[in-house]
């Protein structure tokens, strides 16, 4: 008899397992989001689980951008841009958001997900090298899956091992750096210029992914590569609109002629339905108001710094976030997921990340703020963070009390496959694979 493909699934029970010890923490349902607050069973909670940095996912001004998109070109696009999918709003986005960037051209993808796997994918070939910050998102992982080149995955934001990957590639490589402009769940963000100084030393292309940048950092929330200079020396910039713009979807920029390629040879661009014109119509929107007002960044800048410095004078470890991305780190997972619990219990709404979405045994509460939490709401994240904190024993935690527990574990899962080099020596371990959630479940 053939091998049943469906045994997995049947023997799949670590969300089970967590649903029945009361701490599952995923697909938690919001009846109606209200900015930063929303209502989850008749119950109100403060959203510090979001990427809503900005707050525009509500504005009423984007929603009727939305509406009026959708009473214009209905509620979808049928099709692919490269065939009947194309509406005059995706053209005008693309403009506006080159414009705003400075980058020749933009084109837009139907996720941010898509976005890096399409580009990755098409950009490179067999012979050819994507070198790889170990702490970058997933679809970056996962872009790199897909793309025939080899994947060379080096230390998180380090400048040297960058250089030690570059120059034992051979000449008839072509190579490509990517990297998150901001991490995603350090919150971490990318050491550019040194990178790209290492860029230019072995002729490599550049790609910054500015998914939790923009809107953030740089001028007008123009992302890292703003806020460096460095626009002109980076290659490619990739971002989403499902964080600072409030919505949904991506888009790569560059040069006139790599955009015309990537039309004509993204998989994930030509083989999907385009962005919906609801979509469309409020990332448009979001971006007039991203430039005119700037005084949200302001605020969103105010309420981070107020964030690191209250939990840090908790005593939690946030480890080197410099943005409104907020690590708690909690250690070991059933802790995470059971804090993460008593938040929600608490009227706080935040997620625990687990292996392998952080290092091993440094199971963080992933919180992020926005510019529209007010003073209030974030006094009252704190004082809630603290009394659990005392009530768990948080900083009894082996991560806190052993930090040598944590020297040499650097295991960012990348899954094996053929043409993956696995370069250790950096950090240390090898990459291991496996679910987080099991490892929370069973302690
Ligand atoms: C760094 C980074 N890149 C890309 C993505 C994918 O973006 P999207 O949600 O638009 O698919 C994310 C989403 O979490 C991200 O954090």
């Amino acid at each position: 008899m053939a091998k049943d493909l469906f045994q997995k699934c049947r023997d799949y029970n670590d969300s089970a397992a967590a649903r029945a010890q009361g701490f599952y923490p995923y697909f938690r349902c919001i009846d109606e989001s209200i900015g930063n607050h929303v209502i989850c069973g008749g119950e109100r909670k403060i959203m510090i689980g979001s990427n809503n940095y900005l707050g525009l996912a509500q504005d009423p001004r984007i929603v009727e951008a939305s509406v009026e998109a959708t009473r214009k070109f209905g509620a979808g696009c049928t099709g692919s841009r490269l065939l009947n999918g194309t509406i005059s709003l995706h053209n005008d986005l693309e403009q506006a958001l080159a414009a705003f960037l400075g980058r020749e051209e933009a084109l837009l993808f139907s996720t941010g997900f898509f976005a890096n796997q399409g580009a990755l994918a098409a950009l490179t070939e067999a012979e050819d090298v994507i070198l790889c910050d170990r702490e970058n998102h997933a679809s970056i992982i996962e872009g790199c899956q897909v793309a025939l080149a080899k994947l060379v995955p080096y230390k998180h934001n380090s400048p040297e091992a960058l250089r030690n990957r570059l120059k034992r590639i051979p000449d008839e490589s072509g190579r490509l750096i990517i990297m998150d402009g901001v991490f995603s769940m350090s919150g971490d963000v990318a050491n550019l210029p040194p990178m790209i100084a290492a860029a230019k030393e072995y002729d490599a292309i550049m790609y910054v992914d500015e998914a939790h940048s923009l809107g953030v950092f740089g001028p007008q929330g123009k992302g890292v590569v703003h806020h460096f200079g460095v626009n002109d020396e980076v290659d490619i910039v990739m971002g989403t609109f499902s964080k600072s713009f409030g919505s949904m979807g991506g888009f790569v920029s560059g040069s006139r002629e790599m955009i015309e390629f990537l039309k004509h040879k993204a998989r994930c661009f030509i083989f999907t339905a385009s962005l919906a014109p609801a979509v469309t119509g409020g990332v448009l929107k979001a971006l007039e108001i991203m430039q005119s007002e700037p005084e949200r960044i302001e605020l969103l800048w105010r309420n981070t710094r107020k964030m690191h410095e209250g939990f840090r004078s908790i005593g939690f470890n946030i480890g080197s976030t410099q943005t409104p991305i907020v690590p708690i780190l909690i250690g070991s997972e059933a802790k995470a997921f059971a804090f993460a619990q008593r938040l929600f219990e608490e009227g706080v709404f935040a997620i625990p990340a687990i292996y392998p979405a952080v290092r091993y045994g440094e199971a963080i509460v992933r919180t992020s703020f926005m510019s529209t939490h007010t003073e209030e709401d974030l006094d009252m994240v704190l004082d809630i963070f603290a009394k659990i904190a005392k009530e768990l024993g948080t900083f009894d935690d082996p991560a806190y009390t052993e930090p040598g527990r944590r020297r040499n574990v650097f295991d960012f899962a990348l899954p094996k496959r053929v043409g993956v080099e696995e370069v250790r020596g950096d950090s240390g371990a090898v990459a291991r694979n496996g679910s987080g959630l099991h490892a929370a479940v069973s302690g």
